[in-house]
């Protein structure tokens, strides 16, 4: 599509990122086998991964959660550029306060928003996820830094240990079923297979 051609190279010149090619492939590899109606999303930037799981599931609804204002009005702009507009909900604010508080259910997951946070974001996603649905969680292997945690006076030190605690607790927690896929920047896709 040649609109998210121009949105890569929008995101590449005001240096917002956005998920990487492989990442790309796999998220639209997974909703359009998964075909989920209520994706949530955290982390929206200018709605490049919001329209891929959009048009590769027509019947899905995605509520996206950004804090930038610039980036989500850009977003609405592609939204309806991309002739999706209609199936989208974008909450600008905080998502550290916006998932306590959220409500309804969802099939589908993606983590893709403040990176030091997703440990604490985990219970709460877990609580709005269905059974049998998906958490897809980007960039957790953080320039590799989560695997080889710096030992100190790093700068990206907080990040790197929070997403290894992530990690672990996402691995031990029986109610999912997790697979790391070592593309891009580090990607989970997590099965919630009980209550
Ligand atoms: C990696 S980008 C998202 C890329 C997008 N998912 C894509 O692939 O097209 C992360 C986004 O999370 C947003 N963000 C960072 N901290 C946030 C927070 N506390 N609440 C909501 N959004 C946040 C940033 O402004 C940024 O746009």
């Amino acid at each position: 599509m040649a609109q998210l051609e121009k949105m890569l190279s929008f995101a590449r010149e005001n240096y917002i990122p956005v998920m990487l090619d492989e990442t790309r492939n796999l998220l639209q590899r997974l909703a359009e086998e998964n075909k989920p109606k209520r994706i949530l999303e955290i982390g929206t930037a200018i709605g490049y991964s919001g329209i891929i799981m959009l048009t590769s599931s027509p019947e899905a609804h995605l509520n996206t959660i950004e804090i930038d204002e610039k980036n989500a009005e850009t977003a609405r702009a592609n939204f309806i550029e991309a002739g999706v507009y209609d199936r989208v909900n974008i909450f600008v604010g905080d998502a550290r306060e916006i998932v306590t508080q959220l409500t309804g259910r969802y099939d589908f997951i993606f983590l893709d928003g403040p990176k030091g946070q997703y440990d604490s974001f985990l219970p709460y996603l877990t609580d709005v996820l269905e059974v049998g649905g998906l958490l897809v969680c980007d960039n957790v292997l953080y320039k590799g830094l989560v695997e080889h945690v710096p030992e100190h006076r790093h700068k990206h030190i907080t990040i790197a240990r929070n997403l290894n605690k992530f990690l672990n607790d996402l691995n031990r927690d029986k109610r999912f079923s997790t697979r790391l896929y070592r593309i891009g920047d580090g990607v989970t896709v997590s099965r919630r297979t009980g209550e």
